[in-house]
């Protein structure tokens, strides 16, 4: 329904564009938009998530794709899935549908299309249907075409030189899992490889209730992420290397 959660706020980085004349911080791909135009933003913030998403290690910015998951314990009801050394990839190539910032008021938001694939190793224990479940092995979930939408407050802040900078407030965020997602799971139970195909067969025919139960710590994990790259990207590069508007007054 509406309320599930989306991913990525790291979109959000995106927002500026090409330091000029006096960027110090700004890495060459920010291009900074003249007016808060969607059809400038949407451009800018295209062009900006490739290289953003490399990383900035100059800038203490992390990767965003490809990010790595260590561990992420998801309890489900009857079993208790661990993904372990997980890979998500794709971010890099996410198709941006919208962007739009109201400086005043204090919003931005941002909606994109991504196909994302994470990749790993998963140990599941517990009940799976009717069956006692014990697996263990690699994973591979593909997510085609899910469109997150996210809904940022923004604040205003001076760094200890004055310059004044970004922030990122709170946010919401809506995560459509879109077209299809794709399960590639081996070993779930143990040394039974009919049932443990059969099951991964039922996993992927129901994918969207599959997706939806499960998937909610995932995106919520990746958000989290994402937010908190962004915020480090807004505190290292002043506003006004991101945006050539006017700051309002704060
Ligand atoms: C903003 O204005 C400057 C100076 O006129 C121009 O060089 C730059 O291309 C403009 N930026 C965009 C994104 O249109
Ligand atoms: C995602 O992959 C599908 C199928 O390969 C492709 O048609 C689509 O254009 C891709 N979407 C994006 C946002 O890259
Ligand atoms: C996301 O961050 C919030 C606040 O830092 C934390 O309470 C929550 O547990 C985190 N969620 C995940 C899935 O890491």
């Amino acid at each position: 329904m509406c309320e599930k959660r989306g991913i990525f706020a790291f979109l959000t980085v995106l927002l500026a564009f090409d330091g000029y004349t006096t960027a110090q911080f700004a890495p060459d791909f920010i291009h900074p938009c003249n007016n808060t135009e969607s059809s400038c933003l949407i451009q800018a913030t295209q062009d900006a998530i490739p290289e953003f998403s490399k990383g900035l290690p100059n800038l203490g910015v992390p990767a965003l794709d490809p990010f790595v998951i260590e561990e992420l314990p998801i309890q489900l009801p009857g079993v208790k899935v661990t993904f372990l050394q997980g890979k998500v990839t794709g971010l890099r190539k996410c198709q941006v549908l919208n962007v739009e910032a109201y400086l005043e008021r204090n919003i931005f938001m941002l909606e994109i299309k991504c196909n994302i694939t994470i990749k790993g190793k998963y140990t599941a224990v517990g009940r799976l249907l009717l069956f006692p479940i014990n697996g263990e092995g690699d994973s591979k979930i593909k997510i085609v075409n899910s469109v997150i939408k996210l809904n940022i407050k923004t604040k205003y802040f001076k760094d200890a030189e004055g310059r004044d900078h970004f922030g990122i407030k709170n946010y919401k965020y809506t995560f459509d899992y879109g077209d299809r997602v794709h399960y590639t799971i081996n070993n779930l139970f143990k040394g039974n490889p009919e049932l443990s195909n059969t099951v991964l067969q039922f996993l992927n025919e129901n994918w969207r209730v599959v997706t939806e139960e499960f998937g909610q710590p995932v995106v919520e994990y990746a958000m989290n992420v994402t937010i908190e790259t962004a915020r480090k990207f807004f505190n290292a590069v002043p506003y006004d290397e991101l945006l050539h508007v006017p700051i309002p007054k704060y």
